[in-house]
């Protein structure tokens, strides 16, 4: 019965901060056993979920419920389940990377032998073992980070909770903190991260669940989402200015959809009709539609759709803008299961 309980049920959840709802009937339902995302723009409100599951910020309304635990009724069963890691590594520079984690197990309440032995067990969880015995004032950014996630583990919780673990790192740094989130996810960690980067989601996550102004507007296992929004774009870049028209009219005629154009840039781009119309063989007709036109191009490819195109076919609106009225446009309903 235990293992059926599971990771977290949020319904209706809704916080407030004076006028600002940051979260307004957030609905979200995951398992166990699984890594769990939550993807969007700045000011969505992924932080505030997380500090709600961490018993931090105290709901307006809603239920949410962490392993079974309500998180108002029993803030303190939830602080056992959970470890926090937060955007801003929380490491003493002076001390080496092993005795921060002693340090931090100590504060756990760990006896000196415990401790050393939790330090241990996370050092080699997070492949630390070359640096634990260094300062932590010459630690890379990705090191730090990992002995961050480390410091959040020393209490071995159920659940791990990452607010934007990466933000901020240079690219082989991240790479180095998603190995590290993999192999605890691995080695049964409960893990909510939560990102900005489409990419990072793409990389780690299981489970996804997309916010945006403080609701779920889409969610379900990565591949799916993929498959339903996450479409391949073609972008053309002219020669001509004056042909850009003409160059969005063709991918119009090839993808039946409705293109970008951005004149600054030269530039017009769409996101491949359906799924079953591949990116490369779309291509190849604008391609051919584009000479027709005599269309001469700079500059053309496919790519995967950036964060705010992803955002743009959920919601109708631009991600990364706060505050504006809500688009009369498609708006998927909170699919959270
Ligand atoms: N302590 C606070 N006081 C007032 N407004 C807040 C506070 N924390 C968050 N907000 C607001 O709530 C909204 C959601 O914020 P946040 O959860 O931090 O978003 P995200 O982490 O997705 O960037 C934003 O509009 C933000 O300005
Ligand atoms: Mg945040």
């Amino acid at each position: 019965m235990s293992d059926q309980v599971p990771l977290l049920e949020a319904s209706g959840l809704t916080v407030r901060f004076g006028k600002v709802t940051a979260l307004d009937g957030f609905d979200l339902v995951a398992g166990t056993g699984q890594l769990l995302a939550i993807l969007g723009p700045n000011g969505a409100g992924k932080t505030t979920f997380v500090r709600a599951v961490a018993t931090l910020v105290r709901p307006a309304g809603g239920t949410l419920r962490v392993l079974g635990h309500d998180v108002a009724g029993d803030p303190i069963a939830v602080r056992r389940e959970i470890g926090l890691a937060g955007q801003f590594a929380a490491v003493e520079p002076t001390m080496t990377g092993l005795e921060n984690l002693q340090m931090t197990a100590r504060l756990f309440g760990h006896r000196r032998r415990a401790a050393a032995r939790a330090a241990a067990t996370v050092i080699d969880l997070l492949d630390l073992g070359a640096v634990a015995g260094r300062r932590c004032a010459t630690y890379s950014g990705g090191q730090r980070r990992r002995l961050d996630l480390g410091a959040s583990l020393v209490g071995a919780p159920r659940l791990l909770l990452l607010d934007e673990p990466t933000t901020g790192l240079d690219p082989v740094s991240r790479r180095e903190v998603w190995a590290a989130v993999r192999g605890l996810a691995q080695a049964g960690t409960n893990v909510l991260l939560t990102t900005h980067y489409l990419e990072e989601a793409d990389e780690l996550a299981d489970h996804v669940v997309i916010i945006d102004h403080g609701r779920a507007v889409a969610a379900g296992p990565l591949a799916e989402l993929k498959a339903n929004i996450g479409r391949d774009v073609i972008e053309v870049e002219v020669s001509q200015p004056g042909q850009l028209p003409a160059a969005a009219q063709v991918l119009s005629a090839v993808t039946g959809s409705e293109p970008r154009v951005d004149p600054l840039v030269h530039r017009a781009s769409v996101t491949v009709g359906s799924a079953s119309q591949p990116g490369a063989a779309a291509l190849a007709a604008v391609l051919t539609g584009l000479a027709g036109q005599h269309v001469s191009v700079g500059e053309i490819g496919v790519r995967r759709p950036t964060l705010d195109e992803v955002f743009l076919t959920l919601t109708g609106h631009r991600a990364g803008r706060q505050g504006q009225p809500e688009s009369a446009g498609r708006r998927l309903q909170g699919s959270a299961r």
